[in-house]
């Protein structure tokens, strides 16, 4: 295809406050696009639904960095995603991948997730009684970060004091603010990281206790089934994708009600449709955007289009996400929607493995925010919100007033 590669412009702050106009028209332009992603590498984006369910679960295309032909793939990565990601399930195949996942949803069970929902409601209530007085906070900081945080935390056993630590040094590799992150930063960041999880794993194999980590160290050292390499790079995945697109979950499903004030004042009036409504926030501004990287292990034809061995596929959820043939109306957030499968969790093996635990998170959240905060408002004009570039999307502050319980008396 003698296409162009279209540039994803990060640098520009009207397209990552709003992409949905360019990602429209890249659907429009065809079912495979080429376009240039992050680090200047070049990537096959597949834009419609169809197409991408169907790329999800084809086994030609691999989720391994190492099929990939680009050999500036694996030396641009930062020194952590060489180490961390390139052992861990979301970036390998089978038979490895259906080890590695295997052995953890033994322990990430329905079950342990149910029964996290009143410590959850706990932990949110708690955060919430903080910024109340006051009538105003701002969400991200106040409440959207810090309640997956503490709850991945506490699932895998991490201790309340070392939260700040691993949260400052994931935000330095991860959570890329409004700039690129510094590599140098990055590296160092992800070695203090491998050292406090090497640490961790060895005071929770003397003292073992009810937590995931203390399930997997099991079956590390019982079964020899996961290597001490990969039981950090299991450990780091947890902790990280326990969080990182929760936070934009919740903060992005406020601000998407707040920028629709019909369907805040429906979901307020029904609060029955919140599953629903999680639903429906993933689908129409969902945390991983545009989408999900996968590598051709040959050639491949999507939608007529031959991607070469060895191409970076990117199969662009965000975008499929609004593909009308698929969805209704699709630029409109209708918390009735029915039949939503939307790809914000992806689909196949590599299905979203905390997808019970996020929207358990999310509907807790998003429902108590509302019942507790009442007459609800951004504090800024919706234009001046800043929101996160690329990657992962969320807003990156998200600064509300609402009635305080002072406000009512008086
Ligand atoms: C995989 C999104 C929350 C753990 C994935 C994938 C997506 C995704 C798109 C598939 C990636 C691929 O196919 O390459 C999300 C979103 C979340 C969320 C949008 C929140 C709204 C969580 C939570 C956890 C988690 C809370 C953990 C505690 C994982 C793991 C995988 C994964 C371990 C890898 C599964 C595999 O490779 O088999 N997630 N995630 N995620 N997610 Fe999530």
């Amino acid at each position: 295809m003698s296409q162009q590669p279209v540039l994803l412009p990060y640098a520009d702050p009207a397209f990552v406050a709003d992409p949905f106009p360019l990602y429209r028209q890249l659907r429009e332009d065809g079912p495979v696009r080429r376009a240039v992603i992050a680090g200047g590498l070049d990537a096959w984006l597949v834009t419609r639904y169809e197409d991408g369910l169907a790329a999800l679960s084809d086994p030609r295309l691999s989720s391994d960095v190492q099929d990939a032909s680009d050999p500036r793939l694996i030396k641009q990565l930062p020194r952590f995603e060489r180490e961390s990601m390139m052992s861990n399930m979301l970036r390998s195949d089978p038979p490895d991948h259906t080890r590695l996942r295997r052995l953890v949803s033994k322990a990430f069970t329905a079950r342990r997730v149910a029964g996290l929902r009143p410590r959850i409601q706990e932990i949110t209530d708690r955060l919430l009684d903080a910024v109340v007085p006051a009538g105003r906070a701002e969400l991200v900081a106040d409440f959207a970060l810090p309640l997956p945080v503490t709850v991945i935390s506490e699932l895998l056993g991490v201790p309340a004091d070392d939260r700040h630590d691993f949260q400052r040094w994931t935000d330095a590799m991860l959570v890329r603010g409004e700039r690129l992150p510094d590599p140098v930063v990055v590296d160092e960041a992800w070695q203090q990281m491998r050292g406090y999880l090497t640490k961790h794993l060895a005071s929770k194999r003397d003292r073992p206790g009810d937590d995931l980590l203390s399930a997997l160290i099991n079956a590390h050292d019982e079964e020899r089934r996961l290597s001490h390499d990969e039981l950090i790079a299991m450990s780091f995945l947890l902790l990280v994708a326990g969080y990182v697109t929760t936070v934009n979950l919740i903060a992005g499903g406020i601000a998407a009600l707040l920028a629709n004030p019909d369907q805040l004042t429906l979901l307020r009036e029904r609060p029955e449709l919140l599953p629903d409504a999680i639903e429906e926030f993933l689908r129409y501004d969902g945390p991983v955007s545009p989408g999900i990287a996968r590598f051709a292990r040959e050639d491949v034809e999507i939608a007529g289009v031959t991607i070469p061995r060895g191409a970076t596929v990117l199969v662009a959820s965000a975008i499929a996400d609004r593909d009308p043939a698929r969805f209704p109306d699709p630029d409109r957030l209708d918390i009735t929607r029915r039949d939503n499968g939307h790809l914000a969790f992806g689909h196949g093996i590599h299905y979203c493995l905390g997808a019970p635990l996020a929207r358990l998170e999310g509907q807790i959240a998003v429902g108590t925010v509302l019942r507790r905060l009442p007459d609800l408002a951004l504090a800024v004009p919706p234009a001046e919100l800043s929101w996160r570039p690329g990657g992962l999307r969320g807003p990156a502050r998200l600064p509300v007033t609402f009635a305080s319980p002072g406000d009512r008396a008086g």
